[in-house]
């Protein structure tokens, strides 16, 4: 049977990595690994990396860094000290939270110290986001040879850029107390509200510059929730004043109801289902949209009834399907990975890279089942909700998706972006597609009107950063600069096919 929605790469990284343990220790140790519960007798250790505790009462312990193994540039002056790199880790210490500490990367920006200050949040739920570091957006790529080689689209070429591991558990974040894993979209924006003041508190310099909120996937929650925290923080003047002008989201699931009822037809459109496969599938759609319609109101029992029902669509289609990466349907699954992230594994635990990071003995987990499953009844809310006031409070969000991505596909996407109810609606509605061009060339599709934009990239799948690296770092420049919009950009030749949301329109 296949594996259900965002837990593939969580599956594949967690489960078949290696569990040369004592037999006697391994559930141990293998619940320590999947929650990111840091041993008691080992914390002291842990703690020298960023010299803990002599700084115990300080909120946020960082250090400038330089990884081992980094490759000069040709253009980049030879031999760059730290100093110069402003790469920075760093570990937050949870207020709302018991003993959970946030682990973070900050890049600042390779060009200009006035540029916005950029925050990614990879989804999973618990997927570290230095997936995005090595494989997206960030500064670096590694090498097979496990050198880091410059990223030329990297965002910190025009961003400073913040990489958060979170909820607690994710990445290098942990906590030695169970109680602080979240489970809802409050705990996770409220922590996230939190290190954001902290953030900020110590770096003052950047409190001015723009702020936006990006990531992908899952993060199609956080981010909505996110976004509106600072918001409603800035209103009450709860702290530090966050310069928030956007959030964007990349490949998400951010209404479900929506995107669950778009899988059918994007399969059918894509040739991965029949139309009689059609027909029965959507037999369940019914069900898994009132489950989902009584977890907004019901709670808990009624968002897991709604998971396993809508899931099993998903499910459906991929059992037709066969083998197909589902987070890009024009490849296949390889092996037991769809992708192979393996190299970023074997990067991160390197002892001089541990070093260098301050991170000292803790175990590096890619994507935790333990966070997954704590975040389940999450799933299915819909964090549509929240998005109305923010826009009409003049803040942007950008809902980007790559085409060939079948888990959070781009119909589903625009057909919830299409529905929402904000006071643009009808002109967004009715404006023209044009055509993104990079170079050029035809990169995808934009859709905008006043601070709501939507971009079809071609070409991609779920990944858009690093399927299409160039495209997508000229999307980040062009939305933060106000120039994502169809005035910028050529009319498009194409003319609108109406039939695309049926369901919504
Ligand atoms: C590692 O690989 C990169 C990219 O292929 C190459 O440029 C570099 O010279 C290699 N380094 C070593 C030490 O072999
Ligand atoms: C807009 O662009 C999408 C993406 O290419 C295209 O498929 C669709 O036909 C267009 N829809 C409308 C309403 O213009």
């Amino acid at each position: 049977m296949k594996i259900s929605g965002f837990v593939l790469i969580l599956l594949i990284l967690c489960c078949f990595g290696n569990t040369n343990a004592n037999p006697v220790n391994l559930e141990a140790e293998k619940l320590i690994r999947q929650l990111n519960l840091f041993p008691q007798d080992a914390k002291s250790e842990f703690m020298e990396g960023l010299n803990y505790q002599a700084k115990n009462t300080e909120k946020i312990v960082e250090k400038k860094f330089r990884f081992p193994n980094l490759i000069e540039s040709s253009t980049s002056s030879s031999s760059s000290s730290v100093q110069d790199l402003g790469h920075h880790a760093g570990y937050y210490k949870i207020q709302h939270s018991h003993a959970a500490r946030m682990f973070y990367f900050f890049f600042e920006s390779r060009t200009n110290k006035n540029d916005p200050v950029v925050i990614w949040l990879t989804g999973g739920p618990g997927c570290s986001s230095e997936l995005a570091v090595f494989y997206e957006n960030g500064p670096f790529t590694i090498a097979n040879n496990m050198s880091l080689m410059w990223n030329d689209f990297g965002w910190d070429k025009a961003s400073h850029l913040l990489y958060v591991d979170q909820p607690t558990g994710t990445g290098f974040s942990y906590s030695s107390d169970e109680r602080d894993l979240r489970q809802n979209e409050e705990g996770v924006s409220n922590d996230l509200y939190d290190f954001l003041q902290a953030f900020f508190a110590k770096h003052p310099q950047f409190q001015k510059n723009d702020f936006y909120i990006t990531g992908e996937s899952y993060a199609g929650h956080y981010i909505p929730a996110f976004a509106s925290r600072v918001h409603k923080g800035n209103k009450n003047k709860e702290g530090i004043h966050i310069n928030l002008k956007g959030f964007a989201i990349g490949n998400g699931l951010t209404n479900p109801a929506i995107q669950y009822k778009a899988y059918t037809e994007y399969a059918l459109q894509n040739k991965l289902i029949e139309e009689s496969d059609y027909e029965e599938i959507n037999q369940r759609l019914p069900e898994c949209e009132r489950t989902i319609q009584a977890c907004a109101v019901e709670g808990e029992v009624e968002c897991l009834r709604a998971y396993s029902t809508c899931i099993s669509i998903f499910n459906s289609i991929l059992n037709i399907a066969g083998d197909i990466n589902y987070y890009d349907i024009r490849k296949q699954c390889e092996g037991s990975l769809c992708y192979d992230f393996s190299n970023m594994e074997k990067f991160l635990n390197l002892k001089s890279v541990r070093q260098a990071l301050g991170v000292g003995n803790i175990e590096f987990i890619s994507c935790s089942p333990t966070v997954y499953s704590k975040m389940k009844t999450d799933w299915m809310k819909n964090l549509e909700v929240g998005i109305p006031a923010l826009l009409n409070d003049g803040i942007k969000l950008l809902v980007y998706a790559g085409e060939y991505d079948l888990i959070c596909n781009w119909l589903g996407n625009s057909n919830w972006v299409h529905a929402m109810e904000w006071s643009g609606r009808q002109d967004f509605v009715r404006a023209a597609n044009v055509s993104f061009e990079v170079d050029g060339a035809e990169a995808g599709k934009l859709k905008n009107h006043g601070p709501l934009s939507f971009l079809k990239v071609h070409d991609a799948g779920h990944m858009v950063p690093m399927d299409q690296p160039k495209a997508a770092l000229e999307m980040l420049k062009r939305w933060t600069q106000g120039k994502l919009t169809a005035e910028a950009a050529a009319p498009a030749q194409t003319q609108n096919h109406p039939h695309l949301f049926p369901s919504v329109l």
